[in-house]
């Protein structure tokens, strides 16, 4: 019953960050608000797609119109994506999804230990995304690259390593922009299409977060319409 460029299409958006129990009142995590994929999920609800918010634990409204389920660590994102991708036209990587976990969670609250240092064993998380793009089928999978330096060099590198049709590197050294702020600025990557394959940039200035998501799918459109029917 929707129209517009994305009418029948569905959308799945990771967004927030993850939580990792150290016990039962602690966590490591990380500074993300979420906004980002927020503002995403809201900008695909009005180009008419049927949209999946997987979000961690932010402090966010549900956009009108969007499913939201919500998780809290990234093995709890990744069987949330897993559950779903496999119906998905295009799968959103946005998520600040933590690198490590604690290699175990204590059953129990921590007690401080006299004067002695305390250390604590991590084990990798799962790649998200990754494990998205090696799906029999997947979707037109895009990333995001939060750096501070190199933009383009770690672009090229993710976009290969992760096998994604486009990576959005966001700038987190600015002031004012990406982590937490409302306003954000972007440099889009993608290989060409063959035979040139060269690496293709597209920068989008600050603007605010909802103004920069309808900006990131209006680009969007012009690749995934471009990618072969499977
Ligand atoms: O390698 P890096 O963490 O910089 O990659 C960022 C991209 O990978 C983002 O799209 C993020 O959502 C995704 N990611 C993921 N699972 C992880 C780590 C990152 O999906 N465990």
């Amino acid at each position: 019953d929707s129209t517009g460029p994305l009418a029948d299409t569905r959308v799945l958006i990771t967004a927030g960050p993850t939580r990792e129990a150290i016990d039962p009142v602690r966590y490591l995590s990380n500074r993300s608000s979420g906004k980002m994929g927020f503002a995403l999920a809201e900008a695909a609800r009005a180009l008419g797609a049927e949209v999946t918010l997987v979000a961690g634990p932010v402090q966010l409204p549900t956009p009108a119109g969007v499913s939201r389920i919500d998780v809290v660590s990234a093995r709890d994102m990744l069987a949330a994506v897993e559950a779903r991708v496999d119906s998905c036209d295009i799968f959103i990587g946005c998520a600040a999804v933590a690198d490590y976990r604690l290699a175990e969670i204590a059953e129990h609250k921590l007690k401080k230990r006299g004067d002695e240092a305390l250390s604590l064993s991590l084990v990798q998380n799962p790649d998200i995304i990754a494990r998205v793009t090696d799906r029999p089928a997947p979707p037109f999978t895009v990333g995001f690259a939060a750096e501070t330096r190199d933009m383009a060099r770690y672009a090229r590198d993710k976009l290969e390593r992760k096998r994604l049709d486009l990576i959005i590197a966001n700038d987190v050294a600015s002031p004012g922009l990406g982590f937490g702020a409302d306003d954000n600025a972007a440099v889009l990557y993608h290989f060409a299409d063959a035979p040139s394959e060269e690496l293709i940039s597209h920068s989008l200035t600050p603007r605010r977060k909802r103004d920069l998501a309808t900006a990131i799918f209006d680009y969007l459109l012009t690749r995934y319409h471009r990618a072969p029917l499977s």
